[in-house]
């Protein structure tokens, strides 16, 4: 939820902060600006739009200035509008700030600075904020933004500059993310990394409370009652190239072809022998602990909470434990029943969704163990669990979630496995088929890749329509659930995931000539079931559209059309069955002639409630 960049250093700033805010621009992209301090003063440009809105209003007439701040806004508080738009000013253009997050009482603060005599422009909620910090400034910007931090509730990161401190940039954060990139004579501030990966791999993580004053020659940062705070420096692996677009002419079809990448890096070191040995001894997990959970409560959204309902149909199949998934918006909220046996495990790819963090410190203070499966190093849900398992599937940037949910699923076979081998729920011969069936998974996936055009054909049947269903048994309806936002999120059409069972209870009469049905047929224990459901479709003139195991070569007469997957173990094949998903989404997007990286309304990280 909007992308924050600051640049501090001997470089014209204006290219600099483009350039971050394009690779920020998944956070979130209604509106942009910028605001850039030179010889001439503090000059702030902003418009609604894309950033390239925003660069076709600059056009030649590049401001001036090597300190600045740029933002690329998702709103909350105000429609996207020039106005509404970042960096935000005080009554004086000499204070700029950007801010990500949610002031919950910008209303009595506005009041109170309106009676103080300010005069506010915008409707946003980060306009306080530049009030309070003109509000509070007797001639140093630390002490205003650190006055201004206190009076305020919600969530926040911030970065603030002054006409008069022509040296200087000022940033804090509470509960959302915010790195600060330490060049050579430069700095850079940013909510993600991938903003200056391009620039620097040395990267210092801000925490909650934590204050910095970034100069061109470095970095100081002070905790939240003042006092300095020595911050670890670390190098961050990730290569530029991928958070770029390397030829695809979407992120998300790049990210949807590194999936066997992601899934070999994923495994890698905890899979070995060919999936003969599994071994995930970087959780610190002793025998005994792993012994004593008695249950397990997963916990994440969108996306990641899809991949915990597939978790939960492993763990509770192979490990004989009870599982409970739930999203974290409802979780947090629902005074949740949490014995000291539970562990609780929360999914996150940002690992700095509002939702699931709260979720997460919700557990922690009811003292429970809480297992975090992010992608993002050094991201809050990282810092703040008990152990973390790393998905490692590289730099996520396309709004749709893919090779995230892949390396998701993968943790959590992995885990399901590892817990089983040390709890003494699977035997040897068991944990070493599944774990060569695991291992196997990667090369599957690239075959599947190699049939997009497949695909591709079948999305052209799928564009034209405004509905579309998804049916599934078992851990297919998990998969279902998945295939139907990807197509909602990117082609707008409105997609509903029923449990296969469920149709005739109401749903049924949805079903109308021609009207596209995606079936997913994978499971062998349940394939008679679905193959009646898929009849009952048929018989009132729906259009098939089944994903269905290779050997299952029946069901091709039954149905309109038939996409066929290998086989793997029943309960590793959402891995298989969703990648021909994640296409059809793409494809279809595509033939609507839809924004795939950038849907309407949607971000990537969703940093507030
Ligand atoms: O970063 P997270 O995994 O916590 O994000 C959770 C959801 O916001 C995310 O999965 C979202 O549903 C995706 N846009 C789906 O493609």
């Amino acid at each position: 939820m909007c992308g924050i960049v600051g640049y501090i250093g001997g470089r014209e700033a204006y290219a600099i902060l483009i350039d971050g805010l394009k690779k920020l621009e998944y956070r979130g992209y209604d509106s942009a600006g910028v605001a850039l301090l030179g010889p001439a003063g503090l000059k702030v440009i902003k418009s609604r739009g894309e950033i390239a809105a925003l660069e076709g209003k600059v056009g030649e007439n590049i401001p001036s200035g090597t300190i600045g701040i740029g933002h690329t806004r998702w709103a909350t508080h105000g429609a996207p509008s020039d106005i509404n738009a970042h960096p935000h000013c005080g009554c004086s253009p000499q204070f700029a700030v950007v801010h990500n997050g949610i002031i919950e009482n910008y209303l009595p603060l506005k009041q109170w600075l309106q009676a103080e005599g300010h005069h506010f422009s915008s409707e946003t909620d980060t306009e306080v904020l530049a009030h309070l910090v003109e509000q509070y400034y007797k001639g140093d910007l630390f002490e205003a933004v650190s006055a201004a931090i206190k009076k305020v509730e919600g969530s926040f990161a911030l970065v603030a500059v002054c006409e008069q401190e022509q040296g200087k940039l000022v940033c804090t954060r509470k509960d959302s993310p915010l790195v600060i990139g330490l060049g050579e004579g430069e700095n850079y501030i940013a909510s993600d990394v991938p903003a200056f990966l391009n620039r620097t791999r040395r990267v210092c993580i801000l925490e909650d409370g934590e204050m910095a004053v970034v100069t061109a020659g470095g970095v100081e940062v002070f905790s939240a009652g003042g006092e300095p705070v020595q911050k670890k420096v670390s190098e961050v692996t990730w290569d530029a190239g991928e958070a770029e677009k390397g030829g695809y002419p979407h992120f998300m079809l790049k990210e949807i072809m590194e999936q066997p990448r992601a899934l070999r890096e994923t495994m890698r070191g905890r899979l070995l022998d060919g999936g003969k040995e599994i071994n995930l001894a970087e959780l610190g997990f002793t025998p005994a602990q792993c012994r004593q959970i008695g249950r397990i409560c997963i916990v994440a959204c969108g996306t990641a909470y899809h991949a915990g309902l597939v978790g939960k149909y492993a763990m509770e199949k192979l490990l004989r434990l009870p599982v409970e998934v739930d999203l974290a918006s409802e979780f947090r909220y629902r005074d949740p029943l949490l014995d000291p046996e539970t562990l609780v495990l929360v999914i996150s790819q940002s690992g700095e969704t509002a939702d699931t963090l709260a979720a997460l410190r919700l557990a922690r203070r009811r003292g429970n163990r809480v297992l975090a499966i992010t992608n993002v190093v050094g991201s809050s849900v990282a810092r703040e669990a008990d152990q973390v398992l790393y998905t490692w599937a590289g730099p996520e940037i396309a709004v749709a979630s893919t090779k995230a949910y892949l390396t998701q699923l993968l943790s959590l076979y992995l885990l399901t496995l590892y817990l089983g081998k040390q709890r003494g729920a699977l035997d040897g011969e068991s944990l070493a088929a599944m774990g060569a069936a695991l291992y196997k998974l990667p090369s599957q996936v690239e075959t599947l890749l190699a049939r997009e055009a497949e695909l591709q054909e079948i999305a052209a049947y799928l564009a034209p329509w405004e509905s579309a269903f998804y049916v599934g048994r078992n851990v297919d309806y998990a998969v279902a659930l998945e295939g139907a936002l990807k197509l909602k999120e990117i082609s707008y059409i409105h997609a509903e995931a029923y449990a296969s069972g469920e149709l005739k209870h109401g749903t049924l009469a949805l079903i109308v000539e021609g009207i596209p049905v995606i079936a997913l047929a994978t499971q062998s224990a349940v394939l008679e079931k679905t193959l009646s459901n898929i009849k009952e479709i048929k018989a009132r003139s729906g259009h098939v559209i089944c994903i269905a195991r290779e050997e299952e070569l029946s069901f091709a007469a039954e149905v309109n059309r038939i996409f066929t997957v290998p086989a793997a173990p029943d309960i590793f094949m959402p891995i298989l069955a969703v990648v021909p998903l994640q296409l059809l989404a793409y494809y279809t997007a595509v033939a609507r002639g839809c924004p795939v990286d950038k849907p309407r309304n949607l971000a990537k990280s969703v940093t507030v409630e």
